[in-house]
This record gives structure tokens, sequence and C-alpha cells, in this order.
């Protein structure tokens, strides 16, 4: 896998807004695969500015995101298809109906879990893969566990997963308790995967990440599986165990 480590939160939003800028120019339709959660906010005002100066156009793209709150309408403030809209989809020339995100109000979770990974087949797989990680390693919403869950899922999430997301609600009380997931085989899968980590509180996780055992108990350390597809873009704080341990 590939480290870039960058001075700081906005050397590595530029760095990773290269990547996709270049994605968009060389091929136009592409399938994004989208995050959401506070790391990549800077990639997307990047992107929107890309786009402001006319260096790239999502006209023609269409975006699969990776995961969204079970139970949450898209209407939520908290919701994934909320975030999207606003820090993304609303700035920029996207189709909405090109646009695809897992339906939280659906309550067939089988239901719902199929019909996510038939889009994502029908739109033939994601060319490139955006991710951001938990604190306890996971990708999209894939907690730590004894199996890798391949399709999308219904997952609950971990302690430590409300409690960071908490600090987007009211209170803990109100962080969903569930959310549907890309699977990690549909991640494994894209053409490209794309890696943001910034902040301290990353670093321990990213050192795991890279250097501890490949297991499904820490869902990023399964990219290793693929290491020729993988590009991790960090800031100096989410690098400094890496750094301190391994040089
Ligand atoms: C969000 C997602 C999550 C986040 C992760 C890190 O769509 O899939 O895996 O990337 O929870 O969140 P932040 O960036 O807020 O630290």
């Amino acid at each position: 896998m590939k480290l870039i480590v960058c001075e700081n939160y906005a050397e590595m939003s530029r760095r990773a807004a290269d990547i996709i800028s270049a994605q968009l120019v060389l091929k136009p339709n592409s399938v994004l695969g989208l995050a959401t959660g506070s790391t990549p906010e800077g990639l997307y005002r990047e992107l929107i500015s890309d786009y402001k100066k006319g260096i790239i156009s999502f006209e023609e793209a269409k975006s699969v995101n990776l995961d969204e709150y079970f139970g949450l309408s898209p209407d939520h403030p908290q919701s994934y298809a909320f975030f999207m809209r606003a820090h993304l989809f609303d700035h920029v020339d996207i189709k909405p109906e090109n646009t695809f995100i897992p339906d939280g109000t659906n309550v067939d979770r089988d239901g719902e879990t199929s019909r996510y990974d038939t889009l994502i087949e029908k739109l033939g797989g994601v060319d490139l893969q955006l991710l951001g990680i938990g604190v306890d390693g996971h990708i999209g919403f894939n907690e730590p566990s004894d199996s890798i869950s391949l399709g999308t899922s219904c997952v609950a999430l971990d302690e430590s997963t409300i409690k960071a997301n908490s600090r987007f609600f009211a209170s803990e009380d109100e962080v969903p308790k569930y959310a549907y997931s890309m699977g990690c085989g549909t991640i494994l899968s894209a053409g490209r995967i794309l890696l943001l980590a910034s902040g301290k509180n990353k670093a321990e996780i990213l050192e795991k990440t890279f250097y501890g055992e490949v297991t499904p108990r820490v869902p990023a350390s399964l990219l290793r599986l693929v290491p020729e597809k993988v590009t991790v873009i960090c800031d100096r704080d989410a690098a400094s165990k890496i750094l301190e341990l391994h040089g």
C-alpha cells in the first residue's frame, strides 16, 4: 500500500482531490465510491473548487456512497444523504439521479442490502473508492468482527463508533444503533482505493492497519489483501505512530 504523509489536513485534502480530479478527467463517466464524516470535508471543498475552475465535471459521473444510518430519512440533517448534498452534490453538476446511497428508511433489511448490491453490480462496480477510517479500524461501517462481510449488510455500530459520531447529534442516545454499509468485498473489488486519515486519534489504528495482523478484527487491515490498489493519504498527526515505530 502506498502511504503519502502530508504536513497537514489542507495538504492531505488537496492531494486527495488531485487523485479524484485526475480520475474524472481521464474517465468522465467514473463510478466514484464516496464517504462521509469529518475527514473528506476538505477534499470535497477542493473538488468543488476544481469544478468551479472548470477543471472537472461530474456530468457523466455516478456515485455510490459507503453507508447510511438505519432509520434516518434523506432529509434528516444527520443522514449521510443530507451530508452529501450539503458538502458536494448541491455544488457540482452531478445529476441527482446518478447519486446512490443506501435507503435508511427501508426496514426490509434483506431487501435493501440486496437492492444496493444489485445496483452496484449494474453500475459495473466502483472505479475509485474513497474511505475514511474509524478509531476501531472500520471502513464504511464494517465494524471489527470475526468474519468478513462481502456485500452490503445492516450492521450494529460499535460503542466507540456511536461515541465518536455523537458529536454530530444532540446526545449519544440519538445516534442510530444500526447502519447499512457496503461490504468489504465490494470495497476491495474497486479499481482503486483511496483512504484518508487525519488527526492524532487515528495514529494507533493507522499503524495497526499497516503493520498489524491482517484480520477482520481490524477491517482496514484487509486493504493489505489488495496492496497494489491502495493509496493512503494522511497528515503528520495520523502518521505519528508509524513514523515513531517504523521511521
Ligand atoms: C463514513 C464512513 C466511516 C468514516 C469513519 C471516519 O461514510 O464510512 O467509515 O469514514 O467513521 O469518520 P471521520 O472522518 O468523521 O473520522
